[in-house]
C-alpha cells in the first residue's frame, strides 16, 4: 500500500505527528510526506490511502490545506481511501470557560476536511481526529505522538 500524508503546520506541532505518523507507516507500507506549503498540486498517482493534518485555527484548517484539496473538482478522488486529523488547543487551557465553550462549538479542522475529503469523492479510512497541544505554540501533550502513532497504523488495519 501506499499512503500520502499531506500537513500544514504553523508552529511545528502537525508537523510532528505527521512524521510521526510516516516513521509508523513505513515500517509495513511506502509513505510519502508532503508539507503543503502554496502548491496545490501534490500527485495521488499510485497513492491507496491519503492522509490529510492542519492545525485548527479559527475552527478550520489553514487555507494552504483548504487550497490543497480545492484544487481537485467535487468527486474526483472516489475511491480513493483517506482520513483527516488535526491539531487544537487542549480545551483545559482556554479561559475563561465560555470561550471553551465557543472553541468547541465552533468546530475543527478536522471536521472540516473529513468533510471535504468526502465532498472529493474519498472512501473514510477511519474517523477524524484532533490532538492536544498545550498552547498555540505548543507543546504537543504528553501521549499525543503515541496516540497519533496508533491511529495512523489503525487506519492500514481498517482499510
Ligand atoms: C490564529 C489562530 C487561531 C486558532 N484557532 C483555534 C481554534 O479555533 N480552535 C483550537 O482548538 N485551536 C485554535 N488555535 C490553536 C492552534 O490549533 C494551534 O496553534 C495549533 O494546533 C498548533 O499547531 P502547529 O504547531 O502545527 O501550527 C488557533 C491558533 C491561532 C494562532
Amino acid at each position: 500500500m501506499t499512503i500520502l500524508i499531506v500537513y500544514d503546520s504553523v508552529f511545528g506541532n502537525t508537523a510532528t505527528l505527521a512524521k510521526a505518523m510516516a516513521s509508523e507507516l513505513e515500517t509495513t507500507h511506502s509513505v510519502r510526506l508532503a508539507a503543503v506549503g502554496t502548491a496545490t498540486n501534490v500527485s495521488l498517482d499510485g497513492v491507496d490511502l491519503l492522509i490529510v493534518g492542519s492545525p485548527t485555527r479559527g475552527f478550520r484548517p489553514t487555507p494552504n490545506m483548504q487550497n490543497f484539496l480545492d484544487g481537485y473538482a467535487d468527486a474526483t478522488l472516489g475511491p480513493l481511501a483517506a482520513a483527516a486529523f488535526d491539531t487544537r488547543l487542549d480545551l483545559e487551557t482556554i479561559h475563561p470557560a465560555p470561550l471553551r465553550w465557543v472553541v468547541e462549538v465552533g468546530g475543527y479542522a478536522s471536521d472540516v476536511l473529513q468533510r471535504m475529503l468526502a465532498a472529493k469523492g474519498c472512501v473514510l479510512a477511519g474517523e477524524a481526529a484532533g490532538f492536544l497541544v498545550g498552547g498555540t505554540e505548543g507543546p504537543l501533550r504528553d501521549g499525543e505522538v503515541e496516540r497519533a502513532r496508533a491511529w495512523a497504523r489503525s487506519l492500514v488495519k481498517a482499510g
